[in-house]
């Protein structure tokens, strides 16, 4: 994969999490916001609502920091036509991502769609780009991952402000820096 160019400000990363199951998908949904989150996306569309996952990830932006939102929509098609830059939809049948990556690198903001079990045929051409991470069926948190790693590379520490919880990097064992107190 061609790393990411410096200079220039990483795209604003949104994703949108089409054909979420709310009963039957709720681990798999947060591990989705939770790499997008950890991995730059700035906010998650998820179709159809989930109000615990959306509270969720609150709390998980509450204790580590950032700015990450889940946004519950019922209409996927909306979000997709009202987004202003490229909508790349990731699938096993797509073209491959690495030579489109610089592409986005360039762009302002970029849509990820990832789907679920069952993924609406209509997504197919709406979006500007169907795209694999591979021609092999896997998992929307993998492709997502690779996704992001390929348009943010991978963070360093210490990005995510206002966090209560932080790790200290070490070659052994845990860390945490000590927790904020009021009024220091
Ligand atoms: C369990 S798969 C669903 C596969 C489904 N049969 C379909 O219609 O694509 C869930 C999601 O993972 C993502 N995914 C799985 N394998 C992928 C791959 N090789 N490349 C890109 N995305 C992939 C896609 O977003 C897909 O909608």
């Amino acid at each position: 994969m061609p790393k990411p160019r410096s200079r220039r400000p990483a795209p604003e990363v949104s994703v949108l999490r089409v054909g979420h199951r709310p009963g039957r998908d709720p681990r798999l949904t947060t591990h989705l916001a939770l790499a997008a989150r950890a991995l730059g996306a700035r906010r998650l569309y998820l179709h159809p609502p989930d109000e615990a996952i959306r509270a969720r990830l609150a709390k998980v932006v509450d204790d580590w920091g950032g700015t990450f939102d889940v946004i519950p929509t019922g209409d996927w098609r909306a979000v997709v036509r009202s987004h202003r830059g490229p909508v790349v939809h990731l699938t096993m049948y797509g073209l491959p991502l690495n030579p489109i990556l610089p592409r986005l690198r360039r762009s302002a903001r970029v849509l990820v769609v990832v789907g679920g079990a069952k993924v609406p045929p209509p997504l197919y051409a709406l979006a500007s780009h169907n795209v694999a991470v591979g021609n092999q069926p896997h998992s929307e948190v993998a492709a997502l991952a690779v996704a992001l790693v390929g348009l943010h590379g991978v963070p360093g520490p210490g990005r995510f402000r206002n966090a209560r919880r932080r790790i200290v990097p070490t070659a052994h064992g845990k860390r945490m820096r000590a927790p904020r107190t009021a009024g220091r």
